[in-house]
């Protein structure tokens, strides 16, 4: 019954053009939200297949992987699949002149080959229950902020005694839909995981920023790493004497691959979307916030971009800050084309109309207004300290590796305030180490043209009244020399100060003119900006709690999904391709064949190793050619965002054909309005990561590890 009306509402909808439900991305444990809506779309699996919080599931193949990304299980000695650009950082770490895995990729023969890596971890989820009723007993609506909070953190203690869990588990209770649900999970962290295999950053990588956020894509992001255990099964801290984990449920992998229309099911742990948004805060982040996001890191681009064109030490030092900068600066002009073309605005204009026309037949109309109208002013008085703390944030750390010196120096110095000389004793190595990494890590003729560049932004673009007068009564160029004599642009001066004793550190700190500047800068963000924004975000917190709750109390058969919110969740669509400009239609498949065109010797880009060529000339793809090739990429509609890069991709049978690592450019705007005309995810076709592992990496040994089938859907 319910199915039906939901069916019909949403047909109609959709022939309006308006996408009533945007957002895509299901609580597992909500079955009967989404699993009719997956069977109509061809699924041959039962829900608890997917999700059983009593007997193996699905759900215990799939990890958050070290806190941001996803990652898969693949085999029943706890072999994991996740991205490259998810491994990166402990592929780098492992990475030497002589054994360069970066650069040439790793392959642990043997499981005593496999290399630990301290402070990573992963996470299952067992079991979620919602547990709105229990969180908000007590709550009423005529309660102030905090005596509301402090009657629901009450609750959620209450919950977490009432759940049952086992010694090595964990609860998380998390709110949904701004507060009008709440779920509590049950968690295992793993926290022995080690490296198991990566391809070349040139397959791993293949076309970098070029290619980020684009199709046609042609890269092969994945990365192995193996999860251990105690000898009872249970998480441990790193140890030699750990084994390989015994994982409850693995993927097993499908060979058969997808068709164009076929279901694909990926599933993972989004960070963070914001679909519930009325349209004038859409209109004023895309207007107002993040002109001002992409403005500065264009500038920042620009400068190394500069240096690193004609400096190929420069240019190695800064190619992965350069990508991480770049990445959403990218993610942000795409997002603001995609508000526009797909008339977000106006569909989102027209869903509130719907809504109030729907709520006046209960008597809600006037509260709908009234509540949208003080959402209107807040999220407008919002502004110039949200756009403060933008630039802050951007031009004042990220964009300044200068000014992040000043950082980890000032929260040192907090540390000496409150324990005086032996905590300078205690940290000062500490801190050393960092300072050191950051002057190896960069060049100092880069960072004081950042530093010069980010001042500029500092004083140009900080609205009125929060600048500390310091920095707005100073020239760029007074302010640059400042800083030329600080401890925090030469090396051998923190060497010293930091080998020496602790007054004279603390005098270096009243006088070092640089510093005096970072601080007043610092301080003036968690002392002045930092509170105000939160403050202002609490109440809007508030309004966005009451205007959620009022748009699911207008259409009460509507199947809602939560914002993502680093939780685990199942998006599913189709394979499909999509048309990004008018008279272009880009097909939902990449080939070995479109590697090869792309490939540019000796280029950071698009470079590809010796071997992958002479393969390709051998034509020696073994069993996982298709059609005289390999496949490499391909596209769907699922609704994913940052945080589902390593997800899983399943199709209807629930085997493992993808694994999920980007969206595409037109698309981006998805965390805040998905579009199925152009919202597509982008993912690595299990074949070309198998072809890889096997005929690169010839690493039969985990071959053989995976259950792989040869199933057509
Ligand atoms: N765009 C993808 C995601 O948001 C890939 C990022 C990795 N690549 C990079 N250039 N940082 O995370
Ligand atoms: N590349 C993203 C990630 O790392 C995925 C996305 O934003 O689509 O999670």
């Amino acid at each position: 019954m319910i199915k039906k009306t939901t069916a019909i509402f949403v047909f109609w909808l959709l022939g309006t053009g308006v996408y009533a439900q945007q957002i895509r991305m299901w609580v597992p444990s909500d079955t009967k939200d989404y699993y009719y809506l997956l069977q109509e779309s061809g699924a041959k699996m039962q829900a608890p297949d997917l999700y059983d919080p009593q007997k193996a599931s699905l759900n215990d193949a799939v990890v958050q992987f070290n806190g941001g990304c996803t990652a898969g299980l693949i085999s029943d000695k706890g072999l994991l699949l996740t991205n490259h650009h998810c491994g990166y950082g402990a592929i780098q770490s492992h990475s030497t002149l002589e054994h360069n895995y970066v650069k040439d990729g790793f392959w642990a023969q043997r499981l005593e080959d496999e290399l630990p890596n301290p402070g990573m971890y992963v996470t299952f989820v067992r079991a979620i229950y919602d547990v709105t009723g229990k969180a908000l007993r007590g709550v009423t609506d005529d309660m102030d902020e905090a005596s509301r909070q402090s009657q629901i953190d009450k609750n959620i203690n209450k919950i977490k005694r009432d759940i049952s869990i086992k010694p090595w588990q964990e609860i998380l209770v998390k709110p949904a839909f701004y507060g009008n649900k709440y779920y509590a999970y049950v968690t295992e962290t793993y926290k022995d995981v080690r490296l198991v295999g990566a391809p070349p950053s040139s397959i791993g990588k293949f076309g970098a920023d070029t290619d980020n956020w684009m199709w046609p894509r042609h890269s092969g992001d994945f990365s192995l790493f193996r999860i251990y255990a105690d000898r009872n099964n249970r998480p441990a801290e790193y140890s030699k004497d750990n084994v390989p984990y015994r994982p409850k449920k693995f993927f097993q992998v499908s060979t058969g691959g997808v068709a164009p229309r076929d279901l694909i099911i990926v599933y993972g742990f989004p960070g963070r979307t914001r679909e519930y948004l009325p349209a004038f805060r859409v209109r004023q982040i895309t207007e107002r916030i993040n002109p001002v996001r992409i403005g500065i890191r264009e500038k920042a681009l620009k400068v190394m971009e500069g240096f690193m064109r004609t400096n190929d030490t420069i240019k190695l030092k800064y190619t992965a800050q350069y990508a991480r900068i770049a990445n959403y600066w990218k993610k942000w002009k795409g997002e603001n084309l995609g508000i526009r073309r797909s008339a977000a605005l106006a569909n989102k204009e027209y869903w509130e109309q719907l809504t109030e026309k729907e709520l006046a037949k209960k008597d809600k109309a006037d509260e709908y207004r009234e509540v949208k109208t003080e959402l209107e002013n807040a999220f407008r008085d919002l502004e110039p300290v949200e756009i403060a703390r933008n630039v802050f944030i951007e031009a004042g750390y990220l964009n300044n590796p200068w000014m992040q010196r000043a950082f980890d120096v000032y929260e040192f110095e907090r540390n000496l305030q409150k324990g005086g000389a032996g905590a300078f004793s205690e940290g000062k190595e500490k801190l050393l180490s960092r300072l050191e990494t950051s002057f190896q890590k960069g060049d100092r003729r880069v960072n004081k043209a950042l530093f010069v560049a980010m001042t500029g932004v500092l004083k140009s673009e900080m609205p009125e009244g929060y600048l500390p007068a310091i920095w707005a009564n100073n020239s760029v160029d007074d302010i640059a020399k400042k800083w030329d004599g600080s401890f925090l642009t030469d090396e051998s001066k923190v060497k010293l100060l930091l080998e020496g004793d602790f007054e004279n550190f603390e005098k270096a700190l009243k006088n070092d003119s640089g510093y005096k500047m970072a601080r007043a800068l610092i301080d003036n963000f968690y002392g002045g900006i930092n509170p105000e924004y939160h403050q202002r975000m609490e109440q809007i917190q508030t309004l966005m709690q009451k205007y959620v709750r009022l748009q699911m109390q207008a259409f009460p058969r509507m199947h809602f999904a939560p914002d993502a919110n680093g939780t685990l969740r199942i998006s599913f669509g189709r394979v499909q391709g999509y048309e990004p400009r008018d008279g272009v239609y880009y097909e939902p498949y990449s080939t070995l064949d479109g590697v090869i065109e792309k490939y540019i010797p000796g280029d950071y880009e698009f470079d590809l190793p010796q071997e992958l060529l002479d393969i390709y000339q051998r034509k020696d793809f073994g069993k996982w050619e298709v059609n005289g090739t390999v496949p490499v990429n391909f596209l769907g509609t699922a609704h994913t965002t940052g945080g589902n890069s390593g997800s899983p991709v399943l199709n209807a049978r629930g085997e493992l054909v993808g694994l999920n690592f980007d969206r595409v450019w037109e698309g981006t705007m998805s965390d805040l309005y998905y579009d199925p005309a152009i919202c597509r995810n982008i993912m690595v076709d299990m074949r070309y990561i198998l072809f890889v592992v096997d005929k690169l990496g010839h690493a039969r040994r985990l071959l053989n590890e995976m259950i792989i089938e040869k199933h057509q859907q």
